[in-house]
């Protein structure tokens, strides 16, 4: 087993976090192969800084048992198991993402970053899961995917030290649920950390053009409709309280930026497939026309929006189980 992951030095280096970088531009490059925009993933990647910051406020500890829930692309649990020694274990409903996800991992095992498992490093397949609830063998430093419901967690009571949920809450209609479920696996004692956006934390200066505005407010609307909620953020703190969680903290961890972002740029193309993605459910609710809609993301794929200032702000609520 290699365990030559180490503390964050500074982390504010980049040069700290280089390998996990190349890894997920590695992933990228992969994924766009077969998927030009892979807005989840181009997500993921554009929303490091803002993700980098919190780790910080975590007081994660060598050897805890860490869970993150909704894991995704897993950012979350490669950072904190490389950065602070943990056994991160991500769960998620998707099993796409994750066997995608497991190749990030799997290229950073062996490295100065993530240990080997039990056994050393696989050599073939890049798709090895845990079953859930498993142990993993509890080889800090390491990540374990497993597939399952954030509403149910397929894990015991108090099995983990510290659980992380980001950007998950604001898609389920039953985010009390979620929030009772991540104390449930945590230890008292246990830190929570929810991560929120709130759209309420967002502005662009100049706005984009009208045709695009309404499109974006019709998404938001198709989220709510769905039972998600675009306000999360701000509701997060007292969501836990509610479920358990002596809050500690609330964070405001922003990203900002000013400049031309062209139509071919990741972003504009992760804005125009976000968006695109719910094209037919935002007709259905009759939010807006089909002409409404395909002048919109017109709009997005070829328009010049000029140079705009963006503020983007994520909500970290940070607590222990009492
Ligand atoms: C916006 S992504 C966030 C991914 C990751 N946490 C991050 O910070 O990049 C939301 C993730 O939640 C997952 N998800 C949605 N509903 C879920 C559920 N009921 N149980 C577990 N995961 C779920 C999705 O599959 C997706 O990977």
């Amino acid at each position: 087993m290699t365990a030559a992951h180490t503390a964050i030095a500074n982390p504010a280096d980049p040069r700290h976090w280089q390998e996990v970088d190349a890894a997920y531009q590695q992933l990228l490059r992969d994924v766009q192969r077969s998927e030009p925009h892979p807005w989840l993933l181009v997500q993921t990647l554009a929303t490091t800084v803002s993700r980098r910051v919190l780790y910080g406020a975590l007081s994660l500890e060598p050897g805890w048992r860490l869970l993150d829930v909704g894991t995704g692309f897993g950012p979350v649990a490669v950072e904190a198991a490389g950065a602070f020694g943990c056994l991160a274990v991500g769960v998620d409903v998707d099993v796409d993402v994750l066997a995608r996800t497991a190749r990030v991992r799997d290229a950073l095992r062996g490295s100065t970053w993530l240990a080997d498992p039990p056994g050393g490093r696989p050599t073939s397949g890049n798709t090895e899961m845990a079953a859930p609830g498993a142990s993993a063998s509890d080889v800090a430093g390491d990540v374990v995917l497993t597939a399952g419901d954030a509403r149910q967690l397929p894990f015991a009571d108090e099995a983990f030290d510290a659980v992380t949920a980001r950007f998950v809450l604001q898609h389920l209609p039953s985010p009390t649920t979620t929030a009772a479920e991540l104390v449930r696996v945590v230890r008292p004692g246990g830190v929570v950390c929810v991560v929120e956006a709130d759209d309420g934390l967002s502005l662009t200066y100049p706005e984009p053009p009208a045709v695009v505005r309404r499109l974006q407010d019709a998404y938001v609307a198709a989220q709510h409709a769905r039972g998600g909620d675009r306000f999360m953020g701000r509701k997060v703190a007292s969501l836990l309280d509610d479920v358990g969680v002596e809050v500690t903290s609330v964070l405001v961890m922003p990203q900002a930026g000013y400049g031309v972002v062209p139509p071919s740029s990741l972003g504009r193309c992760l804005l125009h497939d976000r968006l695109a993605a719910v094209a037919d459910e935002i007709v259905m609710l009759g939010l807006l026309s089909y002409d409404e809609v395909r002048d919109g993301l017109e709009a997005i794929a070829t328009s010049d929006f000029g140079a705009q200032t963006a503020v983007d702000g994520h909500l970290a609520v940070i607590g222990r189980r009492r």
